[in-house]
């Protein structure tokens, strides 16, 4: 593939920038060439300007002011500042609420909301559609031929749902077209014999509410992805507006492991993923899981389309929404920076350049405090991090290349959250996911997040943690990728369930995976969270906790059996050769993550994984990932572990910034290298 330059064929540097809100400043207009001037010491190349300027824009319907962004990209144009554009769908005038109150949004209950926050729109408003589309095209008209525009960022964060009356008729809409316009489809398929909830018509159907229907799983789960259909068609709805006059590409920032919008299905509407990430770092136990978990987002977020993102929003010092907000430590910003690129993005980008003065985000942290000069901590660092990383010009466009994948699905969230079972309110899908995920991340093995329908062909290894949902034509897949040589692991609480959330009858893990396993996995026991079982596998001893299913093992070679409670000496660790290829199976869930990893170390070991380093021992709480492309291997070193770090490379290395060639690496606390093979 042809790396070099991938998202912008023509901006070779990484991006360095961030949100620039210069309209909150447009009684002082002189301030924004003290931005300007500041933005160069700041070595910012690029600023993203127009999020929430929707009023600005449009003071009045109808009437239109475009003079700031108008002065903005003058003055980047003269200062070879590149823009990232967004449309201002993120939040509406006052006067928009006003003449058309449908383009408010309408809660669970049926009460629509009054005006105020952000992200307050119905996006099946006709009203509201109409309106976007016509400022989208009068920004795309107006900037489109500047050589400032590098690319479109439409709306913010898009997010939320909407019960009106609007959104209930597209729903209807969805349902029919979903089940042919046959109610009876939607009756087998949602089991609405259950409780006497059988639907006479489409009509009937109501999205869910707290005052109303909230037991049927099949609805839930629709309306999920009626959600997400609906935001998606209103993405399509704004970027087709845009592309009346521009062909720069496009994206939207996404929020990580957000639940509420199938970010799989989202990301088709855009060009390229972008992504919004707030660790909680400076934790008091230490920083080493977040990094991973962190790791794992990015890595998420890059696997939606395959492709390099951008990090279109981080802090610079700290964030003024959580329950603490703690001021990141010297050299955390820039590992954490350093980390997204490590993990495939070709930016690092800022939520804020300039702290705004009054309203909720002012002591948000940004790259230029109320204090107003650069001479500050946060200013320094920002400005040693773009320094920075105009040495590293040449990893924009490089790729992760991953051998492993796990399986991570919205639907099976959704699913998992909506069941009556197991943990009521602790299925924890997220951590079972990272649990393996840790295991590959620790060994610097790059992972795939990719979704139960992406194709399978790159991959040696797939992990399947928690696969709740799993239609036939998906364990057919499986099948078939396991038989051609890959390896699959799978756990407790497979494949329970189809596309719809009804269960599969027959046997689990449904239809052919039982042959793929060698087993079917009869009960699943829950544990109180005080509790635990033992295990032996490994010659070792090791401990479950939370969840312990018992299995009916057929052909699979047993690995470990239970060591306490009833099931005591039944099988929990299974393998089964399957075709050339062999499906291990994790009966429990692992307390510590000492079983995983021993696991995940010899399948990787078994299907010869690439690792950052060779061989070599990477210390725990050091993220060791290569980038690499047009015939280059970059090595990156961040440490979280908390401490300083010396370690031996597996050969000669060229520092990038210095020139230096190293063959091992001394990493202060926070520290962090990037380095040539
Ligand atoms: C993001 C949002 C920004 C800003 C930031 C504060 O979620 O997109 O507009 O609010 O959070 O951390």
């Amino acid at each position: 593939m042809e790396n070099k330059n991938y998202l912008f064929p023509d901006f070779d540097k990484l991006i360095f920038g961030g949100d620039y809100n210069p309209e909150q400043w447009r009684h002082t207009p002189e301030i924004w060439d003290e931005d300007m001037r500041l933005m160069k010491l700041a070595h910012w190349n690029e600023a993203t300007l127009g999020v929430f300027s929707w009023a600005e824009l449009e003071p009045q319907e109808g009437v239109y002011d475009f003079s700031v962004p108008d002065a903005i990209f003058e003055k980047a144009e003269k200062n070879g500042l590149k823009i990232i554009l967004a449309t201002p769908s993120g939040a509406k005038p006052r006067w928009m609420a006003e003449k058309y109150p449908e383009t408010m949004r309408t809660a669970d209950d049926r009460h629509r909301a009054l005006y105020g926050r952000r992200h307050n729109h119905c996006f099946s408003s006709p009203v509201y559609r109409e309106k976007i589309a016509n400022i989208n095209r009068l920004l795309a008209k107006r900037y489109a031929h500047s050589p400032a525009l590098l690319c479109w960022h439409i709306s913010n964060e898009v997010n939320g749902e909407c019960h009106c009356e609007h959104c209930r008729r597209a729903f209807v809409e969805f349902l029919r077209k979903k089940y042919d316009n046959d109610i009876e489809k939607l009756n087998l398929q949602w089991w609405t014999r259950f409780w006497s909830h059988r639907y006479d018509n489409f009509e009937q159907a109501e999205p869910p509410s707290s005052i109303g229907e909230n037991a049927v799983h099949g609805l839930t789960i629709d309306w999920k992805r009626f959600v997400t259909a609906q935001t998606a068609d209103f993405m399509k709805h704004e970027i087709a507006a845009i592309k009346e006059y521009s062909q720069k590409p496009i994206t939207t920032n996404l929020m990580g492991f957000f639940t509420g919008i199938d970010y799989r299905e989202l990301a088709k509407t855009v060009d390229f993923v972008s992504w919004d990430n707030y660790p909680n770092w400076e934790l008091p136990w230490g920083d080493v899981g977040q990094a991973s978990w962190i790791g794992m987002t990015h890595d998420c977020m890059r696997s939606l389309k395959r492709k390099n993102f951008l990090l279109m929003e981080s802090t610079p010092s700290l964030v003024n929404w959580k329950d603490i907000n703690k001021l990141a430590r010297p050299g955390k910003m820039r590992i954490s920076s350093l980390q997204a690129i490590a993990h495939g993005s070709d930016s690092v980008q800022y939520f804020q350049w300039r702290k705004s003065r009054g309203s909720s985000e002012k002591l948000h942290g940004a790259v230029v405090d109320h204090y107003g000069k650069e001479d500050t901590r946060v200013f320094s660092e920002v400005a040693a991090l773009g320094e920075e990383l105009e040495k590293l010009s040449a990893v924009a466009g490089t790729e992760v290349i991953s051998k492993a994948a796990i399986l991570y699905d919205w639907d099976t969230i959704w699913a998992l959250q909506d069941m009556q079972g197991m943990q009521k309110n602790g299925k924890k899908y997220g951590e079972a996911t990272h649990l393996h995920y840790g295991a590959f991340h620790r060994r610097g093995i790059n992972v795939d997040l990719i979704g139960r329908k992406d194709s399978y062909d790159e991959y040696d290894v797939i992990v399947a943690p928690m696969m709740y949902i799993c239609e036939e034509e998906t364990a057919g897949r499986l099948a078939s990728f396991v038989r051609q040589g890959g390896t699959l692991v799978g756990t407790y609480a497979m494949a329970q369930v189809n596309e719809n959330d009804l269960c599969h009858l027959g046997g689990w893990p449904c239809g052919v995976l039982m042959d793929v396993f060698g087993l079917r996995a009869e009960e699943l026991d829950t544990l109180y969270p005080e509790e635990s079982v033992k295990i032996n596998a490994y010659g070792e001893e090791y401990t479950a906790k939370d969840y312990c299913e018992i299995l009916k093992v057929k052909d699979a070679t047993v690995l470990g059996t239970y060591g306490s409670e009833f099931y005591k000496n039944t099988p929990c660790f299974t393998v089964n050769e399957y075709g050339k290829g062999k499906a291990y199976y994790v009966a429990f869930r692992d307390k510590s993550g000492t079983f995983t990893d021993k696991l995940i170390g010899e399948i990787s070991a078994d299907k010869k994984l690439p690792t950052a380093i060779n061989g070599k021992e990477i210390p725990k709480g050091v993220t060791a990932k290569i980038r690499e492309g047009a015939g280059e291997k970059y090595l990156f070193l961040l440490n979280f572990s908390g401490k300083e770090q010396t370690m031996e490379l597996d050969g000669e290395y060229t520092v990038i910034t210095t020139g230096e060639k190293i063959s091992s690496a001394y990493l202060p606390l926070n520290g962090g290298l990037v380095l040539k093979a």
